[in-house]
C-alpha cells in the first residue's frame, strides 16, 4: 500500500510577490516526475500539504486550475514556521507536495447554474482556481452567469491584479472588486466591505449558487445577506480553514462533531454546517 504521508518531490519554477507588503507570494511548482503530475488530479476547492524539509507541512488551497497544465500553484501568506521558510525559498529550490486533499467545490451541483463567487483577503486562492476553470473555453458553456465579489483591505493587498484586470474586460463574467478603504485617487472600483457590495451587486438567488471563501468576519456578515436574497442553505457553500495536521482524516486534529474538515470538507454547504456543532 502507498504511504499517504509521502510527498511528491517538486521544484519551485517561479515565485511571484502578490501584495505590496510582500506577505503573500505565489509559488509555481513543477513535478520532478511526470507520473506524479498525472497522479495529482484535482478540482478547484481542494488543497494540498506543502512541505519544507526539516520544518514541516502547511495545508494550502490549490490556486491553479486543473485546466492549467505543467504546474500547480499556491499563494502563501507568511504567518509562522513553515510559511516563513517557504517565503525564504528561491526559484529552483526543491520541496514536497502531498495531495490533492479535501473535497473541492460542488462542481456537479454548480453545472447549469448562475455562480456567485464571494471572496475576501488571501482566501481568494481557490476562487481564482474556480474562475480560471469556469472561464476555460471547454467549461464556460457548463455554467450560466458568473458574478464575482472580491475584496481586500487596500488596493495593494489584492491578489492576481493582472488577471483581475483581464477578467474585468470580459463580458462573460461580472466582476465587483472592492477594498475596505483607499485614498488612491485612481481607484476605479468599489469601496466597502464584501457583504455590503454583495448586497448591492447580487440581485437574485434565482437558479444561483454562492461560493464563499474569506475570513470569519466576512463569512459571518455575508451569510445573512445571501439568506435575505433567498439563497437556500444547500446553495450557500463555504470553505473552512481549520487547524490541520495529517489532512487525511487520521489524526483527529480538525474534527467538528463527527466531520473531519480535511476529509469531509473543507467545503461545506450551510445546510451541512447547520447539522454540526458551531465550532468552526
Ligand atoms: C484547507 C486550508 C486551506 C488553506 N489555504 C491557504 C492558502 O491558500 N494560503 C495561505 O496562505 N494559507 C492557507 N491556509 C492557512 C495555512 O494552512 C496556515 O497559515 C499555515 O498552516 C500556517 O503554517 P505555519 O507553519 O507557517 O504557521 P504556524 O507556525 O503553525 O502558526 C503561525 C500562526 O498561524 C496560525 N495558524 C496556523 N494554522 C492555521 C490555520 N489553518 N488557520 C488559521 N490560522 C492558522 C497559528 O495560530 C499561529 O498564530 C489554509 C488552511 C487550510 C486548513
Ligand atoms: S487534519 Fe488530521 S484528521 Fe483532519
Amino acid at each position: 500500500m502507498e504511504n499517504p504521508y509521502l510527498p511528491y518531490p517538486v521544484r519551485i519554477a517561479q515565485i511571484f510577490t502578490e501584495t505590496q507588503d510582500q506577505s503573500l507570494k505565489t509559488f509555481k511548482l513543477v513535478f520532478l516526475n511526470p507520473d506524479d503530475e498525472q497522479a495529482f488530479t484535482y478540482l478547484p476547492g481542494q488543497f494540498a500539504e506543502l512541505s519544507v524539509a526539516g520544518k514541516g507541512e502547511a495545508p494550502i488551497g490549490i490556486a491553479s486550475s486543473p485546466t492549467e497544465k505543467g504546474f500547480v500553484s499556491f499563494t502563501v501568506n507568511e504567518v509562522g514556521l513553515v510559511t516563513a521558510h517557504l517565503h525564504k525559498m528561491r526559484e529552483g529550490d526543491l520541496m514536497g507536495l502531498r495531495g490533492p486533499l479535501g473535497n473541492g467545490y460542488p462542481w456537479d451541483l454548480m453545472e447549469g447554474m448562475n455562480v456567485v463567487i464571494i471572496g475576501g483577503g488571501f482566501a481568494f486562492t481557490t476562487l481564482r482556481s474556480s474562475i480560471v476553470y469556469m472561464l476555460d473555453l471547454a467549461n464556460r458553456p457548463r455554467f450560466k452567469e458568473i458574478t464575482v465579489v472580491y475584496g481586500a483591505r487596500t488596493p495593494g493587498m489584492l491578489l492576481y491584479k493582472e488577471e483581475l484586470a483581464a477578467w474585468e474586460r470580459r463580458d462573460d463574467i461580472h466582476m465587483h472588486i472592492t477594498v475596505d478603504a483607499t485614498d488612491d485617487p485612481d481607484w476605479r472600483y468599489n469601496t466597502g466591505f464584501v457583504p455590503a457590495v454583495t448586497e448591492q451587486k447580487v440581485r437574485s438567488a434565482h437558479n444561483a449558487i454562492a461560493i464563499v471563501c474569506g475570513p470569519p468576519v466576512m463569512i459571518r456578515y455575508t451569510r445573512p445577506v445571501l439568506e435575505k436574497l433567498g439563497f437556500p442553505p444547500e446553495r450557500i457553500i463555504f470553505s473552512l480553514e481549520m487547524r490541520m495536521k495529517c489532512g487525511i482524516g487520521m489524526c483527529g486534529r480538525c474534527n467538528i462533531g463527527e466531520s473531519y474538515v480535511c476529509k469531509d470538507g473543507p467545503v461545506f454547504s450551510l445546510a451541512q454546517l447547520k447539522q454540526l456543532p458551531p465550532e468552526y
